[in-house]
């Protein structure tokens, strides 16, 4: 971590990326500003950090809801002060045909992966203009790379993301910075709310070999690490034995 501590939100934190990214970063010696739903989670991560010396706080957060976001982001900027960074890392993943899934699971995932990063960067950027400096990261996939069957709206909301972060980085100027990380398989929750069952059972078998959350955690706080002048602009990380 760079001399002086940083101040990180991060979104999604009550699991997975979000719940590793926060404990490493803490452990870095950052403040860190944890938001999901989940909050009584969030508030048992929160407790191992404290106990372990680091600075933590949780706090209620749907990504979906502009007003929530800024709640979140106004919170920790009215505690800390500022906001060095923000990882916009909630996402869901629910795979499946588009004719057995339907509309509401598309909204879903629009909703949370692509309104709530923007949402995220809606809520910093008017801070981290008037600060001159700050550092989003996005959490996008390997299923923004490329389009499979079957996550035929998941994927487009990470090229989503991509783009996103693209555009983010051309706007931002000089003094902010723009990182995406596109991991391939991950042991987490993410598989565990598919609801079409033969989708279901087949990310199963595709997730025995999914690294730890661990992994993509030390490539965000790499990112971060960075001096200042330094961008690192895109991290694209998968397991050896991941193929596409
Ligand atoms: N695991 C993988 O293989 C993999 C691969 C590539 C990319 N990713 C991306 O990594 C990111 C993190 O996912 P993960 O793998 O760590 O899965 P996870 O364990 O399921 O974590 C997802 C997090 O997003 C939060 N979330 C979902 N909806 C939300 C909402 N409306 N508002 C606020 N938070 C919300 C969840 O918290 P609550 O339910 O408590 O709100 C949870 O903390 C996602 O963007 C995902 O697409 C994962």
């Amino acid at each position: 971590m760079n001399a002086v501590p940083k101040i990180i939100a991060i979104t999604g934190a009550s699991s997975g990326i979000g719940e590793a990214s926060a404990r490493l970063l803490a452990q870095s010696g950052a403040t860190v500003f944890l938001g999901a739903r989940r909050v009584e989670r969030l508030e048992r991560i929160v407790a191992d950090i404290r106990a372990a010396g680091g600075n933590a706080y949780a706090a209620a957060l749907d990504v979906t809801s502009r007003e929530s976001m800024n709640a979140f982001i106004a919170q920790a900027v009215q505690r800390a002060g500022r906001i060095d960074v923000l990882v916009n890392n909630a996402g869901i993943m629910l795979l499946g045909p588009l004719d057995e899934t339907g509309p509401d699971e598309w909204d879903r995932m629009v909703d949370v992966n692509i309104k709530g990063v923007l949402h995220g960067i809606g809520a910093v950027l008017p801070v981290m203009r008037a600060q001159g400096r700050g550092h989003v990261v996005n959490i996008a996939s390997i299923a923004g790379h490329r389009v499979r069957a079957g996550a035929t709206v998941y994927c487009p909301t990470k090229h989503a993301v991509r783009a996103l972060s693209e555009g983010f980085r051309q706007e931002a100027g000089p003094f902010l910075r723009s990182t995406l990380i596109s991991p391939g398989v991950v042991q987490t929750e993410l598989p565990e709310h598919i609801t079409h069952a033969q989708w279901a059972s087949d990310s199963k078998t595709a997730y025995e070999i999914a690294i730890g959350a661990d992994v993509i955690a030390r490539a965000i706080a790499y990112a971060i690490e960075q001096p200042e002048e330094v961008d690192v602009n895109e991290i694209v990380i998968r397991p050896t034995a991941q193929s596409s």
